[in-house]
């Protein structure tokens, strides 16, 4: 990747610095870029037949401006990663294929994001199923969009919250045909069926990650990288409905978990008989017990 451009980018970047006090996003319809990409519907003037003209803008190019705030690249202006160029309306096509600095090309060796490891997750990357795939055309990016990242499991102390933005990263594909097709190149299996063994499967898909079942648990890391191929995916509901589950492991080892004043991850910890999900109500507790066990036995006989 080219250095200088990296460096260029930094360059403005801190020179723009102390001119944002205020984030450059906050009025959005006034912005030279947010005008046409946080809208569905742009203006322009149209120089050919000298008249002001309205399009549908391409809904993937709609910038979500509230991610962008929210996420840590929030101080970068467009133009710190995009050219300059893009001022202008129609873009010049060459723009399109201008290469993008990748996290590693920002991130890589540098000693003050060492807590987040970037280079131990490239190398858990590479080894998952996306990358044995696809390679280097399956970048961090196809699951990070780089204006709205944020690392929500280590900040939130929401376990709902959590699960929804880091499934959210693999639905933004898995569960849209085109993006899905345009990185297979074959139509997408619906994935409610693929889990259709697993009972209750919303309220599952609400209270653990994707990856608590498609990862290899690293310990050292976060954040696990090395998604599996299907055949090695937890199925057996015992790694979690016990009172070694994983997800002591994966979920919940966040420290801004355990430190939840409510207690209830504390007692997920610590509670040597909990079966996840049954703490509510005796007879609830009762219940879920029973139609739990019953599951596994029709499952056992299917
Ligand atoms: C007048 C509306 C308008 C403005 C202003 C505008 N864009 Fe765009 N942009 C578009 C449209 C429409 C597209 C879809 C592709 C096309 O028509 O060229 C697009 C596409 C893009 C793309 C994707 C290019 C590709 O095909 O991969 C990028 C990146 C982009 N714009 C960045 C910017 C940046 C950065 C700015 C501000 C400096 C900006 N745009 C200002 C309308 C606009
Ligand atoms: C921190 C760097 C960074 C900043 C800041 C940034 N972008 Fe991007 N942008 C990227 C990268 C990288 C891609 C390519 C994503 C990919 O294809 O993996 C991209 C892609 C795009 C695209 C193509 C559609 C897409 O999402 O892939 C548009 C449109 C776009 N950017 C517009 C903008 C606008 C408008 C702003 C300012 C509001 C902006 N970008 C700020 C890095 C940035
Ligand atoms: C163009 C260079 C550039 C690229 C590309 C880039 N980053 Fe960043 N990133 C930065 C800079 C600079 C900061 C510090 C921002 C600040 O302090 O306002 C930052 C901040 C962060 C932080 C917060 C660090 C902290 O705790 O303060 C995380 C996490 C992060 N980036 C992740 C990523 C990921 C993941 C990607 C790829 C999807 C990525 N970055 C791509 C330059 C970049
Ligand atoms: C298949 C999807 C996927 C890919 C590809 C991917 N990540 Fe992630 N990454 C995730 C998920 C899911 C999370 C958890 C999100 C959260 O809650 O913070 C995450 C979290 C992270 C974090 C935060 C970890 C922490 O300690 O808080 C960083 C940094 C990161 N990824 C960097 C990268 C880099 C660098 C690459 C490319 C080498 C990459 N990711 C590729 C899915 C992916
Ligand atoms: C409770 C564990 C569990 C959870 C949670 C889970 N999966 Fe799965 N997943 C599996 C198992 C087991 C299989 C293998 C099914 C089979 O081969 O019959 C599978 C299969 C898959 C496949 C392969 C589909 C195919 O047949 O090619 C994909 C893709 C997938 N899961 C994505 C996801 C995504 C995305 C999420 C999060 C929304 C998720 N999974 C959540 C256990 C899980
Ligand atoms: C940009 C699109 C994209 C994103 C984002 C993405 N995937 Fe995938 N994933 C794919 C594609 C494409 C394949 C199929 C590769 C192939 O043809 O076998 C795949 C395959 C899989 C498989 C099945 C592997 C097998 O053995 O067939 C699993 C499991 C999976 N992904 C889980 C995840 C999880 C978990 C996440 C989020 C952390 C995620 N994916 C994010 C595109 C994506
Ligand atoms: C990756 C971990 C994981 C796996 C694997 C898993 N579960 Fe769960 N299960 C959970 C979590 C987390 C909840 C939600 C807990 C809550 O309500 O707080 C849950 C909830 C449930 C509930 C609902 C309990 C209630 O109170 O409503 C039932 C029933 C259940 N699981 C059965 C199963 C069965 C049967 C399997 C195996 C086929 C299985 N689970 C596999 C983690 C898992």
């Amino acid at each position: 990747m080219n250095k200088r451009l990296i460096f260029l980018i930094f360059l403005l970047y801190i020179s723009s610095l102390d001119l944002k006090a205020q984030s450059v996003y906050d009025d959005a319809k006034n912005h030279v870029c947010l005008k046409c990409h946080s809208s569905q519907i742009i203006s322009f003037h149209n120089e050919v037949i000298g008249k002001e003209q309205k399009k549908l803008m391409n809904p993937y190019y709609i910038i979500d401006t509230t991610g962008i705030k929210n996420g840590v690249h929030q101080n970068f202006d467009c133009t710190d990663c995009h050219s300059f160029e893009y001022s202008t309306y129609p873009h010049l096509a060459n723009l399109k294929l201008e290469p993008m600095a990748s996290c590693l090309d920002c991130h890589g060796g540098d000693p003050s994001y060492a807590t987040y490891q970037f280079e131990r997750i490239d190398e858990e990357f590479k080894k998952s199923v996306h990358f044995k795939v696809s390679g280097e055309d399956f970048t961090c990016g196809k699951c990070h969009s780089q204006h709205t990242y944020r690392p929500t499991a280590r900040n939130s102390d929401n376990v709902m919250e959590i699960v929804e933005y880091s499934n959210s990263l693999c639905l933004s594909c898995h569960n849209d045909m085109n993006k899905y097709e345009m990185v297979a190149g074959h139509e997408n299996p619906k994935l409610v069926q693929v889990h259709e063994w697993l009972p209750n499967q919303e309220l599952h898909f609400k209270h653990v990650r994707c990856i608590e079942c498609h990862t290899e648990v690293a310990d050292s890391l976060m954040v696990s990288h090395n998604i599996l191929s299907k055949d090695l995916a937890v199925r057996k509901c015992a790694e979690c409905h016990n009172s070694d589950s994983r997800l002591k492991a994966s979920l919940y080892k966040y420290t801004n978990l355990q430190n939840r004043s409510d207690g209830s991850v504390k007692s997920i910890l610590s509670n040597e008989s909990y079966v996840i999900g049954t703490q509510q109500f005796p007879l609830l507790k009762t219940l879920s017990i029973i139609i739990f066990f019953l599951t596994i036995a029709i499952m056992k006989k299917s």
